[in-house]
């Protein structure tokens, strides 16, 4: 049976939430112990009204391109790890990377993500090069880079080229928790340094989190919360955890599916105008796992532009999809997708509003 007082009380909180854009921890811990399917969708309904009023009924679409798999790095979590033997590698030249945004352009794509591993196969001038051409040759585009730490000089030469945003995931913010998803020679200071440096540089600047990695908990989640509140970034990449089976976590939990919509939500309602992606991850472990993400407050889809023949070569973690409406040439897929639950897909710059 349902529980008016525990609906009630969701209600309370979500709306105290969404005015003050913060709660006492003990109340977000309420929040992320939720349950009942009636309360959650209180919350979600927040979130989605929170949305709307920002950025109406339009989900961004930005095309993706995985342009390598070499990663210097060996988190305990990701398939591409340094230390994973059985990676098939690749890095994409300058002309395939390029012949992408062509084809994406082709499609609609007026913003594309550059992701790679931290791969020093190619150096600063390299990528700079590459933003350089893709801004010369499809004007009005914006140039998103995800390509891990760099030196603040790297950082700003690139913004000089012509980069407009940058995501680099904080993983998580407790020190602790770090530790258990990094090898020693990482840092969660350094990490937060780059973060910092890349919003004073002038980037769009997205951080995040997967939900339900090894050694998290409630406490490290409320620490994720409160440094995206003092960061504010434009954007924050949330999915959940998947394990990947040549990693030291191969046999640990997924995170679930309630918990990332939960997140999502409650993200929305703390940062009002991010920009939030219902994630490849969230598509991976739900079929509606994306639909269900927009319906809890995300508003950006990253559909794949890598060439196909390397897709499957691009595993941070198991089973991902690649192939369906989550890849750009499945746009009319992904568009129906969207159009099922009320939205539109846009093909444009989709700046954030902050
Ligand atoms: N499951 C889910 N997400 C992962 N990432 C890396 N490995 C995994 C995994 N096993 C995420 C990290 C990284 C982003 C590019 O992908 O959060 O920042």
């Amino acid at each position: 049976m349902e529980s008016p007082g525990g609906n009630n009380r969701m209600r309370e909180l979500a709306a105290k939430l969404r005015i003050n854009q913060t709660l006492p921890d003990s109340e977000l811990k309420e929040v992320l112990s939720e349950t009942e399917q009636e309360a959650l969708e209180v919350l979600y309904e927040h979130a989605r009204q929170q949305c709307q009023l920002h950025y109406g009924k339009k989900i961004y679409a930005r095309g993706l391109i995985e342009f390598t798999n070499y990663c210097r790095n060996n988190c305990y979590y990701c398939g591409i790890r340094r230390g994973n033997q059985n990676v098939q590698r690749y890095r994409l030249s300058k002309e395939e990377i390029f012949s992408c945004v062509q084809e994406g352009y082709a499609l609609g794509f007026r913003t594309f993500v550059l992701q790679g591993g931290e791969d020093l196969g190619f150096s600063a001038k390299d990528i700079g090069e590459i933003i350089c051409r893709i801004k010369q040759s499809c004007p009005g585009c914006a140039v998103t880079l995800s390509f891990g730490e760099w030196e603040r000089e790297v950082y700003q030469y690139w913004y000089d080229c012509g980069a407009d945003r940058y995501l680099l995931r904080h993983e998580t913010a407790d020190e602790e928790h770090y530790r258990i998803l990094h090898p020693e020679e990482m840092s969660l200071l350094k990490r937060k340094e780059c973060l910092a440096q890349l919003k004073e540089i002038g980037y769009q600047t997205g951080a995040g989190f997967m939900v339900g990695s090894p050694g998290q908990t409630l406490d490290t989640l409320i620490a994720d919360l409160r440094y995206l509140q003092q960061l504010q970034p434009h954007m924050a990449g949330i999915g959940p955890f998947i394990p990947q089976k040549d990693t030291p976590f191969a046999k640990e939990a997924s995170g679930t599916l309630v918990m990332t919509l939960k997140l999502l939500a409650v993200v929305r309602l703390m940062l009002p105008k991010v920009l939030l992606p219902a994630t490849t991850a969230l598509g991976t472990i739900h079929p509606q796992g994306r639909e269900m993400g927009i319906l809890a407050g995300a508003n950006v889809v990253m559909p794949n532009l890598s060439p196909v023949s390397v897709r499957k070569q691009y595993q941070l973690y198991d089973h991902k999809i690649s192939t369906g409406e989550e890849s750009a040439q499945g746009r009319q897929l992904l568009e129906k997708r969207v159009h099922s639950i009320g939205y539109e897909l846009c093909m444009c710059r989709g700046d954030s509003k902050m």
